[in-house]
């Protein structure tokens, strides 16, 4: 992989030809030596990625990329945000390659073209920090989509070129640092983070469904993005606010 864009995007790109989990890998190696914030571990093929909800994610060699990126912590009352600013990050790298700009976030951490994910993120915290990982479907085939609900950047029409993989993570590098950067230094209102999460967020104005732990449900509609990053929906008894951790299908 030639990735001559991106290694000016973060202070250090550290490059595997093959990992277990991208996060595990971050991890580790942060545990035991100084990384700088903003560190990035890429590979296009990962072999045990994880995915929410103790679920597998598949990078099959060359067809996706799985990058984790060591974000420093931010308080407490902005952590949620971190998801957020990484679906962001990957909402606009996605959109600058397609030809329409149909890329948007479901809250709180998938990247859909139209109504089909092509990105996952999923962040762990560690003492150096939250190591924040995306797993991005590059160039997986129709035959080879996890589920029918999925695409792949070159299925969106992305121009399948030797340095796809390095401008996805070059556009996403240099933006994750910049939101984040804003996110620590002014809060999410302040820089803007909130209101452009909103403006990128697909999930506003849709009707949906939340699960809650312990297996209730409740309907509505998602209205908004809140100051702690929750999502607003709307039910006919009122605004109810969901946490990151609740499941949110939205309803086609
Ligand atoms: C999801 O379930 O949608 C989240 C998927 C997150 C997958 C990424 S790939 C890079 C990083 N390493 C992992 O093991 N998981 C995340």
């Amino acid at each position: 992989m030639n990735l001559s864009r991106a290694r000016h995007c973060a202070p250090e790109l550290i490059v595997l030809d093959e990992a277990g989990s991208t996060n595990d890998e971050l991890a580790d190696r942060a545990a035991v030596e100084a990384l700088p914030p903003y560190t990035a571990l890429v590979t296009a093929h990962q072999t045990a990625g994880r995915g929410r909800r103790d679920r597998g994610w598949s990078t099959p060699a060359g067809r996706g990329l799985a990058i984790s990126v060591l974000l420093p912590s931010p308080p407490p009352g902005e952590a949620a945000w971190l998801p957020l600013a990484a679906g962001l990050a990957m909402r606009d790298s996605v959109a600058a390659l397609l030809p329409h700009s149909d890329v948007n976030v479901k809250w709180p951490n998938d990247v859909l073209v139209g109504e089909r994910k092509v990105c996952g993120v999923l962040g762990r915290l560690t003492a150096q920090g939250v190591v924040m990982g995306a797993g991005v479907n590059v160039r997986l085939r129709a035959d080879e989509l996890p589920v029918p609900t999925a695409t792949s950047l070159v299925l969106a029409g992305a121009a399948d070129g030797p340095d796809l993989d390095d401008r996805l993570l070059a556009g996403y590098l240099a933006r994750i640092t910049e939101l984040v950067g804003g996110l620590l230094e002014r809060g999410a209102e302040a820089s803007g983070l909130r209101l452009a999460v909103t403006a990128a967020c697909g999930t506003l104005g849709r009707e949906v469904r939340v699960e809650l732990p312990g297996g209730s449900e409740f309907r509505g509609r998602a209205v908004a993005i809140a100051p702690d990053a929750r999502l607003v929906v709307r039910t006919a008894s009122g605004d109810e606010s969901v946490a990151a951790g609740d499941v949110v299908h939205v309803r086609p």
